[in-house]
């Protein structure tokens, strides 16, 4: 039997000094089934090019992302991208989005969507014309125990939901990081970069987003309060939103980047009628349930069963997912590879022309981006007007 072609990836933005172009490109090569083939490294053609010829293992180099999109009709289809990744600052996701999307390439594109709710608009609007996949990137959402957690919520599990605290908390920006050369800095604390929130986009959108995937449910309205707590920044460097979600019960979706000591702090607690659940990213491979008169119960990624006297059936796809055996670590890098992974499943039904699902429930979709914009919006709208109770825009 012939082995499936292997998917020909190509990335935008990874030179210089770049961070999340490497987890990217770790995740994309961990199959064997995905590689990195060609790139668009940086704003400048030179360096792009030179970039690239430097990089740790043969790939074409293109000065441009609108070079690298236009070349693909010109070269054999077997050596064509079979979708692209967009890890750029946010100000730089959406034209290459739109360009890629309109050529027919997949996209695989980073976090918050876009600089603004309108653009976030635009690309959704292309997606659902040109019909291709399309990736956001909340990292998070590929941990085993994410989906875990979404299992139990949404099966009634521990009830109806009560309450959510969903919280982003790093300390990394406590003190002056941007006029320290770190160019992650730079960029974030700039308006014209990042967009109209920099705590809140940045990491804000992902605490969204845990709370959406696990749950299931939307903010109907917020009450937000955006705060600079390190004098001199335009931009919040703290963020946090009281809000309403569909089914009425309320939430904190809340981020800083001033709580020192804290380093990738991502967590979401869910209060049922029946239970609580918890889960905390750095301890990536655990979801506790907390149920009234009961010892806590700590389900631990491959060795979970279900029909145990709480967790119910599981479904076999949760089951099946290839994963290492219990207490063989799985981290960051793993999660993002379950993301590609899964993104792959519909590049390739994609390209043999067959249905793909899209739906939100493996990764998040280019309609989960233009929430986190939409989030975004009514969040620094709200903050503006003292806090006042804001709908999101669309919903
Ligand atoms: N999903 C996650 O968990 C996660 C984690 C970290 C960062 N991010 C996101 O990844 C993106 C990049 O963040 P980062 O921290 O890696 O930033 P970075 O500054 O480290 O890297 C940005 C890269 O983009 C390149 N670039 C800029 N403009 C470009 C252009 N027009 N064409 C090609 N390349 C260009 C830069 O040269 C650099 O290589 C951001 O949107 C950020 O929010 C996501």
């Amino acid at each position: 039997m012939s082995s499936p072609k292997t998917l020909n990836i190509g990335l935008i933005g990874g030179g210089g000094g770049a961070f999340f172009a490497h987890p990217h490109q770790k995740a994309i090569h961990f199959d064997g089934t995905r590689r990195v083939v060609a790139a668009a490294l940086r704003s400048n053609p030179e360096a792009a090019i030179e970039d690239a010829s430097n990089w740790t293992y043969p790939i074409i180099g293109y000065a441009s992302y609108d070079e690298m999109i236009d070349a693909q009709k010109e070269i054999p289809e077997t050596e064509r991208l079979d979708y692209v990744v967009v890890v750029t600052p946010n100000h730089a996701h959406f034209a290459p989005s739109l360009k890629a999307i309109e050529a027919g390439i997949p996209v695989f594109c980073e976090k918050p969507l876009t600089l603004n709710l309108a653009e976030a608009e635009q690309l959704v609007t292309a997606v659902a014309k040109a019909k291709v996949p399309f990736a956001v990137a909340h990292t998070y959402l590929g941990h085993w125990s994410s989906r875990l957690a979404r299992h139990i919520v949404q099966s009634g599990l521990i009830g109806d939901v009560r309450w959510v605290d969903s919280a982003y908390i790093q300390g990394w920006l406590a003190g002056k990081t941007e006029e320290a050369g770190v160019q992650q800095a730079e960029w974030r604390v700039d308006p014209k970069k990042t967009g109209a929130s920099n705590c809140g986009g940045d990491i804000g959108t992902h605490a969204l987003m845990q709370l959406r995937y696990v749950t299931g449910l939307e903010i109907s309205k917020l009450s937000a309060r955006l705060e600079s707590l390190v004098a001199g920044r335009v931009l919040d460097d703290h963020f946090t939103t009281y809000c309403e979600l569909s089914n009425g019960a309320k939430a904190l979706v809340r981020a800083s980047q001033i709580a020192i000591g804290h380093k990738n702090d991502l967590s979401i607690e869910v209060n049922g009628s029946l239970g609580t659940l918890i889960w905390r990213q750095e301890e990536p491979e655990a979801v506790r349930i907390l149920l009234p008169g009961q010892p806590d119960r700590v389900y631990w990624r491959g060795d979970v069963v279900g029909n145990d006297g709480f967790l119910n059936e599981l479904p076999e796809a949760l089951l099946a997912e290839p994963t290492l055996p219990s207490g063989h670590g799985e981290a960051f890098h793993d999660a993002l590879g379950r993301l590609h992974r899964d993104f792959e499943t519909d590049v390739r039904a994609y390209n043999a022309g067959q249905t793909f699902d899209c739906d939100g429930s493996k990764y998040a979709n280019v309609e989960d981006g233009r929430i986190g914009l939409a989030f975004i919006d009514a969040a620094v709208r709200s903050s503006a007007a003292d806090g006042a109770w804001t709908e999101l825009a669309g919903e």
